[in-house]
């Protein structure tokens, strides 16, 4: 069934739009679809509850602090972004202050970054910037210590690190993690969260061991269906575009549960469905956004997969197997199984295939030469695989749908399972 969702009124009228009122849609568009930008604020920010609650359960204990890690693109950097806002309908006060980390940061160019963003009352009464005290001085854990124990009770900083993982110094990560420790054991007013991509906490932060119960490990997982849905449909509806229940779906299957993608397609979708006068997305709307989201897709992202389907005999497997892989069944941190490949391989290729006919190809996607698609984790019992950059998944299935080697009814075997009740949002 490819009827439109939604009966409210509100949609917009497409006869009796000018190319400017078309024109300013499609800006629109790029105002509530933002693929690449976290979001800032809590209004356009989807679903996420247990997240959220556990992030706030931290800063109301003093002296707390949290880690959120998990894959790129699943939206770690708009949570921590939106509880800004959460976190400020608390009864006590919260400065909120969020850096970067960089590849050549050290522990004194780091918490410079942040001392630069706080001030402090000095003893003449005037407020100074904290960083100004330490202009070519080296920062060391008791600096930061003491001038957190200095902060006046009534406010709680909120020291955000993200893109931890930049960060190329082990001993950096190390000092970092003493330092959570050293505020937590001297109850000193401040909450540190510490944001990455990794797969555990100990591959984000070492020594976390160290800090023990005083930190929340927060991971962010992929969006379920209804997250996914949570994005897009309230955002067409915003536009006043309409959506078709089919072109929705497609959209959740393609995402793989990355927040990223959903804000790809759907900002593709709709300037396509602008592009073309009408203020409806439809199956046919979505595949001509798929082809310019693949467009668009990060260079590297294609390259290393040009680089992983590449032969030079016609009849090679290289492409199906990857896209079996990307359609094949996964645990919940994304490593999946040869024999689960082969049952999507051989739906793909019409035929019987076996772990031996393509255990070769599962290990060329481990190499440089093919763009190290794929790592191989465990033993030789029992060896698994999965997606060294969660984006490349999701590509892989837009490239699938695009040549057509993903057809209709492979999708439907191993797509979402369409819930209807999920549109209530
Ligand atoms: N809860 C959410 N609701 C709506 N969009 C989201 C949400 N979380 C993430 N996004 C979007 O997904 C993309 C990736 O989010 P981001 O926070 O940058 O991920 P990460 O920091 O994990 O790489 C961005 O376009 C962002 O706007
Ligand atoms: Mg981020």
């Amino acid at each position: 069934m490819d009827l439109p969702l939604g009966t409210a009124s509100g949609f917009l009228n497409p006869n009796t739009m000018s190319d400017d009122d078309w024109f300013a849609l499609r800006l629109d568009c790029e105002q509530v679809f933002t693929p690449g930008t976290p979001i800032k604020q809590s209004e356009l920010f989807a679903g996420r509850l247990a997240q959220i609650q556990k992030l706030t359960q931290r800063i109301r204990s003093p002296g707390s602090h949290a880690i959120v890690y998990g894959e790129r693109g699943v939206g770690k950097s708009s949570l921590v972004n939106v509880f800004k806002f959460i976190a400020d309908q608390n009864a006590a006060r919260i400065q909120y202050v969020r850096v970067g980390g960089m590849a050549d940061d050290t522990y004194t160019s780091l918490f410079f970054k942040v001392f630069k963003r706080i001030s402090a009352q000095s003893s003449d009464g005037n407020r100074r910037r904290i960083a100004d005290y330490y202009i070519n001085k080296s920062i060391t854990s008791d600096d930061v210590l003491l001038e957190f124990q200095e902060f006046p009770g009534s406010v709680t900083p909120i020291i955000i690190i993200d893109e931890f993982d930049k960060i190329s110094s082990r001993s950096v990560k190390e000092e970092v993690a003493e330092t959570i420790k050293l505020v937590s054991d001297e109850g000193a007013n401040v909450t540190f969260f510490v944001v990455g991509i990794a797969d555990t906490v100990a591959d984000l932060i070492e020594g976390h061991e160290s800090i023990g119960r005083a930190v929340a490990q927060v991971e962010m997982p992929r969006m379920s269906d209804q997250e996914i849905i949570e994005v897009l449909h309230p955002r067409m509806k915003n536009l006043g575009i309409k959506i078709t229940e089919d072109a929705l779906w497609d959209c959740v299957f393609l995402s793989k549960g990355l927040p990223f993608y959903a804000h790809l397609l759907g900002l593709h979708a709709c300037q396509t469905a602008c592009d073309r006068h009408k203020v409806l997305v439809d199956s046919s709307v979505i595949a001509e956004a798929r082809s310019r989201a693949i467009g668009e897709s990060n260079s590297t992202i294609r390259t290393n997969f040009e680089d992983a389907i590449h032969s030079e005999r016609r009849e090679n497997i290289f492409f199906p197997v990857l896209l079996a892989c990307a359609l094949a069944r996964k645990d919940v941190s994304g490593r999946f199984l040869a024999k689960d490949v082969a049952t999507v391989l051989s739906d793909i290729l019409g035929q019987d295939y076996g772990v031996p006919a393509f255990s070769y190809h599962l290990d060329q996607f481990a190499t440089y030469e093919r763009g190290r698609m794929l790592e191989k984790l465990g033993t030789a019992r029992q060896f698994r695989f999965r997606f060294r950059e969660a984006l490349t998944e999701p590509y892989i299935i837009l490239k699938g749908k695009e040549n057509g080697m993903l057809t209709g009814e492979i999708e439907k075997k191993y797509g979402p399972t369409r819930q209807a009740d999920l549109f209530s949002t």
